[in-house]
């Protein structure tokens, strides 16, 4: 594959990783080709896009000009057939569901040349499922981005049974090329980071819902005592309740493990809609 990596497509580009994503690979000069379903996600996330680059004006680490030039950039699609045009590389963030994703890539085969790679943000789903879905499993990675992405130094990349290894190399070089470290997973449910991640944070759940301690209290005894830059209850907020049991509950279903149980308080936040940050109530009031 000799393809100069020009042009993104961020398919997703309304949500919280589809536009942070979007905003980190338009900063480091990429063109971006930002799409979701409808007008009102897609002008969602290229808003967020500028009002995250905007955090720096005050501080001085960006100027007006470098915030039009990489907003100047972006461009927002609806239309899955325009947002391919000329793009070397797509990165998929939309809903963590296997059947809207499969489907996504089923429509893109058609529309994309044939050595264009295709890197999923799933921070639950196999690759290789996926991979065997897009009918271009040599072709197809995981890239794996962390919440805020724009903020968060990692990107996880997880190979499937069929990834190829100059697509992983390639792959590597966008995520350098974003100023991103790295690190390489096998497929396995939840790769690295999230194996470990996950446990900790139900583990905080169930403090909670057993009342060891107070929401405030769990926060910051695991902030102030491991020195974590924010406590579990406070992250799960950021991370979005029903996204994090989504996560959880695919955990469980694929180790079938009891150390993978998920806790009730969990999903009983989520049944209530109390989704975190995004909804204005978690743990906390927003
Ligand atoms: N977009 C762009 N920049 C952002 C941002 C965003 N959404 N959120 C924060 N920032 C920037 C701020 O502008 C600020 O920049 P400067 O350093 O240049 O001033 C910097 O980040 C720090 O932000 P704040 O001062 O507002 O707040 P903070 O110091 O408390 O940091 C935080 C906020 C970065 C979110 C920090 O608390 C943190 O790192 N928390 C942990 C996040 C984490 O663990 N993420 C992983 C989630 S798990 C996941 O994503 C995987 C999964 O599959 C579920």
């Amino acid at each position: 594959m000799t393809r100069e990596i020009n042009t993104i497509l961020v398919l997703g580009v309304g949500g919280a990783m589809g536009n942070g994503i979007a905003h980190v690979a338009a900063s480091v000069g990429y063109n971006v080709h930002g799409f979701d379903l409808a007008q009102n996600f897609v002008d969602k996330g290229i808003s967020s896009i500028k009002s995250n680059l905007e955090r720096g004006l005050k501080r001085g680490s960006i100027t007006e000009d470098e915030i039009s030039e990489i907003m100047g950039r972006i461009k927002g699609f609806t239309d899955l057939k325009e947002a391919t045009e000329n793009v070397d590389f797509v990165i998929e963030a939309v809903f963590e569901n296997i059947e809207i994703k499969i489907d996504l890539y089923q429509k893109l085969n058609d529309m994309l040349p044939n050595d264009v790679i295709i890197a999923s943000n799933t921070s639950t789903i196999s690759i290789s499922l996926l991979g065997g879905g897009s009918n271009r499993g040599d072709r197809f990675i995981g890239m794996h981005f962390f919440n805020p992405p724009p903020v968060m130094k990692l990107v996880e990349i997880i190979t499937g049974l069929q990834t190829s290894q100059e697509v992983l190399e390639i792959t590597l070089g966008v995520a350098h090329k974003m100023g991103k470290e790295t690190i390489v997973a096998k497929d396995s449910p939840g790769f690295i980071v999230n194996r470990v991640l996950v446990p900790m944070l139900n583990e905080a759940v169930f403090l909670l819902q057993e009342g060891i301690g107070s929401a405030e209290d769990i926060d910051k005894g695991v902030q102030l005592g491991l020195n974590h830059p924010m406590g579990p209850l406070r992250l799960l907020d950021l991370v979005g309740l029903d996204t994090a049991l989504n996560v959880s509950d695919s955990f469980y279903t694929q180790f079938q493990d009891s150390k993978y149980r998920v806790p009730q308080l969990l999903r009983q936040m989520v049944a209530a809609k109390m989704l975190g940050r995004k909804s204005g109530q978690g743990f906390y009031k927003y």
